[in-house]
């Protein structure tokens, strides 16, 4: 009789049993999975202790996207930076936090390239909320150079994605362009066990994401959508409700688990729109379409941008299917 308790599935072990869905597979994707919960670990331990350590405030810089560089996104990203460089799996990654592609040397350089937000949310982090790493799986196209073009490509080429949320609990979500799986971290042991398998986004919203106090540059749609979404309620019911939290990635996370619908139009004041192509909205639109959800720019896919610049934004409408194509709707209406 075995005494061991049953803790379930890790990570690596469930990435490893999925290998199968890719025949031409050589252990390279799940390796880099692995690699990637290691540098969500140690993110969460800094995470973890920043109260303690006096890792909170700003580095006093300001960051490519001209954003004031907090002490913890620049250890999230030199840390997600050390740990992939070391991995043997990736050739090139894109950092939100960086101006330019990182190489890795030939030497040491594996199949994949990776894109990421070390730290999403991080105006958040000096008030202990939900913050992020997100990340974006793409194959790398030439054995012999890495070229500008492994990373600048359209997010429907994604071979994999994911995000860790640092929250009450550390879960990491990732996609194989399958099926979106949890994993929770066990402080205790120090693994991710699979918590939930196969996550599909309810069919309509419950939830209304977004920042309203941009309503002066909001494109002419928006507001009467919102009181589109707000007239579902009356004196009888609460059909619907406002949750914000201003961490894109746990915004994300709790509409896909609730129903929400998260709206960042591109405004008067953004122009072109907000998050990052590469880095927010790819990943997170991969995750929404493989859970039975939609993720537009208002006029199109999100996964079928074709980016020019490392650091393009964007719109983004983000959740279940049928809000995304009202948007879309909402939107054709008022540009007419
Ligand atoms: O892109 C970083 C980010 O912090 C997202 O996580 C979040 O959704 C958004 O910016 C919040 O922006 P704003 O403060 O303009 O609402």
């Amino acid at each position: 009789m075995s005494l061991a308790v049953d803790f379930g599935v890790t990570l690596t072990q469930h990435v490893l049993s999925r290998q199968s869905r890719f025949p031409e597979a050589r252990g390279q994707f799940s390796a880099l999975l692995t690699q990637i919960g290691v540098a969500g670990k140690l993110i969460a331990a800094q995470v973890r202790r920043a109260g303690l350590i006096e890792i909170w405030g700003a580095t006093g810089e300001t960051n490519v996207q001209g954003e004031t560089v907090q002490k913890l996104d620049r250890i999230a990203n030199d840390t997600f930076i050390d740990v992939l460089r070391r991995s043997g799996c990736v050739a090139a990654m894109a950092s939100e936090e960086e101006h330019e592609v990182i190489e890795v040397p030939p030497e040491t350089a594996g199949g994949y390239v990776v894109a990421f937000d070390p730290l999403d949310g991080s105006s958040n982090i000096d008030a202990n909320v939900s913050i992020g790493t997100i990340f974006a799986i793409y194959q790398r196209r030439s054995e012999d150079e890495v070229l500008r073009s492994d990373v600048l490509r359209p997010g429907r080429e994604q071979v994999g994605a994911g995000y860790i949320i640092y929250g009450p609990s550390t879960v990491l979500v990732y996609t194989d362009g399958q099926t979106v799986d949890l994993f929770t971290l066990d402080p205790s042991c120090g693994e991710f066990f699979l918590t939930r398998e196969n996550i599909k986004m309810p069919a309509r919203s419950k939830l209304l994401s977004l920042n309203e106090s941009n309503e002066p540059y909001w494109p002419a749609w928006t507001r009467p959508y919102v009181d589109h979404v707000k007239s579902r309620n009356d004196a009888e019911k609460r059909r619907v409700s406002s949750r914000h939290i201003g961490s894109l990635v746990a915004d994300f996370h709790r509409n896909l688990l609730m129903g929400g619908i998260f709206l960042y139009p591109a405004d008067a004041r953004t122009n072109v729109g907000k998050l990052r192509v590469l880095y927010e909205c790819n990943p997170l639109a991969f995750i929404a379409e493989v859970a039975g959800g939609a993720a537009s720019f208002g006029q199109g896919r999100i996964l079928d941008i074709e980016p020019k610049g490392l650091h393009d934004r964007t719109g983004l409408f983000i959740g279940p299917a049928a809000d995304v194509a009202e948007i879309e709707e909402f939107i054709r209406r008022y540009s007419a």
